[in-house]
């Protein structure tokens, strides 16, 4: 990977067409500085009329920014508005109703298409369902599901009985689905009896009777299954209920829960700094109105565009260019349920020949995995496939290295579709900084500049602006409509994580360093300043798996770091020391197989680190703090020329230099 020094030093730039750019929602630089002027004028007065344009409001507001409890902020509170309301009966309404909504793609290449009208029906029909259990407004569900239409259909549902939908990835265990569900209060669990991944059958249902039995999670009532695989996992009497009982009977007219536009439409877990994640927040109607704003902007969606978007609805951008975003403007748009590389590594290309995907939306880790693919088998690669009907480009999730957005360029785009790199978080619900694809000049592993009204700078710890050209920490500091509310049931870690005193308390603290070029005033995103990790777009805490491999009964310590790595941009290297002696040779190897089993059941796969490293302890200081920095470079192969006159053990750190 492309460090930062060369990022800095990229003097590539390229340009949309001159037809990309006429057709454009926002078309040319003199179009996205009026609107940045615009905003910065009669900021309220600019989201205001985005609002009330874009949004179809039940009961209009009156109120726009509500700071008076800052940095709780409210947006157009007083407004009355269902977002379900908004992502289909609109579409109903206006002409969209036999309209294809979801051409779904299953892991076999099953092919179905939904229209709006059906789309609207199950939403309907499931929503029906959910009130007949007792669900009602302002109840948690948690959601298990794999890429499905009946995974949106439940999310959809909630949001139109007013339910509040906490999606957990499939990825995640037995012990992290019980945390979340206990933490979410949630009276339901919605799943699938198996998900199929790479032609596998893997366990959903389960797990979550394995979660549920973990303990603490009794205010769950129901279990509702979707059969995606008609497997036999088993039936808990008077728990339990098949989606497809639970709709049969139901209506399909359902009257939509008008909530505030404040109500929270879901909530959604994600790693901090500390071992428990975060409840992240989410409202109704700032949010739709950045999905929707964002799918104008930044991917310039157009009546007739094919939509794709690869990510899972376990996480934001499945939630916000999956499930709501896509359907709120009307667009048809591709779900998938498989894996990039099944039944080959053709398998995107393949598909974006054959659904004529216009927009594609991936990360750059399954960029540079399918780069390696690709140059190992030639009949997979992508200069086979008939990619003509793809007209712009998107990545997201972490950093793409030049090379990466070179090869995605030529390759899939040839070097006729921009790449919006777009720069977001969970937290902000949407894209933050991107180029706008008909407007801002792309440079290769540079997110380049913040959408109109994001009020994005770099400042340095106590909050003083830094001049273009120097490194600091990314802050906001305005807010925005979709931002972050709370954290659910932690205002006050809320207020610590994002809003930190130090800053004054009232300006947005993204997590990630960035640095703005002097000649152009693009941003680059240089990665977190606190201890998540990003592997393969995924974030991780390193205290929860930390916690996680101190729970085993062998380990005594452990510290966990991050590597780059070239294909998942960034891996898990864990330094550990026993309760026993320091294991080396087979030993070694077997233990660290236990300890990655061991993590993967405690949080889910995607946190087993890839290196295990053990000690006979760990490089600290008199004071006990272990040296984190020291084994950054430890991981990463480098010598460590500084001072390490504070380290109490300097002899460790031979030891771990290539310990097993
Ligand atoms: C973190 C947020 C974005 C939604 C999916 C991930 C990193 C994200 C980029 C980008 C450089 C990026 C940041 C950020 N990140 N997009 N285009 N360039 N870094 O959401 O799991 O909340 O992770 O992902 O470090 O803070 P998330």
């Amino acid at each position: 990977m492309a460090d930062i020094e060369t990022l800095k030093q990229e003097t590539r730039v390229f340009n949309a067409s001159d037809a990309f750019k006429e057709n454009a929602t926002i078309s040319g630089m003199d179009a996205y500085n009026a609107m940045c002027a615009d905003a910065a004028q009669d900021y309220e007065g600019f989201w205001a009329s985005l609002a009330r344009e874009n949004l179809e409001w039940k009961k209009p507001f009156t109120q726009i920014l509500d700071e008076s409890n800052a940095p709780f902020y409210k947006w157009f509170d007083d407004g009355l508005l269902n977002v379900s309301y908004n992502c289909l009966d609109r579409n109903l309404e206006n002409g969209n109703a036999d309209k294809i909504a979801v051409i779904f793609e299953a892991d076999g290449g099953q092919v179905t298409k939904v229209t709006y009208r059906e789309l609207h029906q199950q939403v309907c029909k499931f929503a029906n369902g959910l009130k007949s259990l007792g669900i009602k407004k302002s109840d948690r569900v948690v959601i298990y599901m794999p890429m499905s239409v009946e995974g949106i259909v439940a999310m959809q549902a909630c949001a139109r009985i007013g339910a509040t939908h906490s999606v957990v990835f499939g990825g995640f265990s037995a012990k992290s689905l019980q945390e979340r569900i206990i933490d979410a209060g949630a009276v339901t669990v919605i799943t699938a009896d198996q998900q199929v991944r790479g032609g596998k059958h893997l366990p959903l249902k389960i797990i979550v009777d394995e979660a549920l039995a973990l303990g603490g999670c009794e205010a769950v009532r129901n279990v509702i299954v979707y059969q995606r695989t008609g497997a036999d996992v088993g039936v808990t009497a008077g728990r339990d209920l098949l989606m497809s009982e639970l709709v049969a009977s139901q209506s399909d007219v359902c009257e939509p829960e008008w909530v505030s536009a404040e109500h929270p439409l879901f909530i959604l877990y994600t790693s901090g700094s500390t071992g428990t994640p975060k409840g992240v927040q989410h409202s109704s109607g700032g949010y739709l109105l950045w999905a929707m704003l964002t799918m104008k902007w930044t991917f310039d969606i157009k009546p007739d565009d094919i939509f794709w978007c690869t990510a899972d609805i376990g996480w934001v951008t499945g939630h916000t260019y999956i499930a709501y975003g896509p359907l709120a403007v009307g667009a048809t748009e591709i779900v998938f349920e498989g894996i990039p590389t099944f039944p080959n590594a053709g398998r995107f290309w393949d598909m974006i020949a054959r659904h004529k995907a216009t927009i594609f939306y991936t990360a750059p880790t399954a960029i540079r995995s399918l780069i390696k693919a690709a140059d190992a088998d030639e009949k997979i690669h992508p200069d086979r496939y008939d990619l003509s009907s793809l007209r712009l480009l998107g990545s997201v999730g972490e950093p793409i290295n030049p090379e990466a957005w070179m090869w995605y360029y030529k390759h899939i785009g040839r070097e006729n579709c921009p790449i919006v790199d777009t720069f977001w978080q969970t937290e902000t619900g949407g894209h933050m900084i991107t180029p706008l694809p008909g407007a801002t000049p792309m440079v290769p592993g540079s997110c380049t500049l913040p959408l109109p009204g994001i009020m994005a700078a770099i400042v340095d710890e106590t909050g003083a602006d830094l001049p273009n050209g120097q490194g600091g920490i990314l802050v906001v500091k305005r807010p925005w409509p979709s931002m972050i509310r709370t954290i659910w049931n932690d205002p006050e870690r809320f207020k610590k994580s994002y809003f930190p005193e130090e800053l004054g308390g009232k300006t947005y603290l993204a997590g990630d360093g960035a640095i703005r070029s002097a000649e152009t005033g693009n941003f680059t995103i240089t990665g977190r300043i606190d201890d998540v990790l990003n592997v393969s777009g995924h974030r991780m805490g390193t205290m929860e798996i930390e916690s996680a491999l101190v729970a085993h009964p062998l380990v005594a310590e452990a510290a966990v770091v991050g590597k780059p790595d070239e294909t998942t941009g960034e891996s898990i290297c864990a330094f550990v020391v026993l309760k026993r002696s320091r294991p080396t040779g087979d030993e070694a190897k077997q233990i660290a197989k236990e300890l990655r089993d061991w993590v993967a059941k405690e949080i889910g796969p995607i946190a087993k680190p890839k290196e295990i490293r053990f000690g006979d302890n760990l490089p600290k200081t008199r004071s006990g703090k272990i040296m984190r920095r020291l084994l950054r470079l430890l991981a990463k192969g480098e010598a460590i020329t500084q001072d390490i006159s504070t380290l109490e053990n300097p002899a460790i750190l031979d030891q771990l230099k290539d310990a097993q």
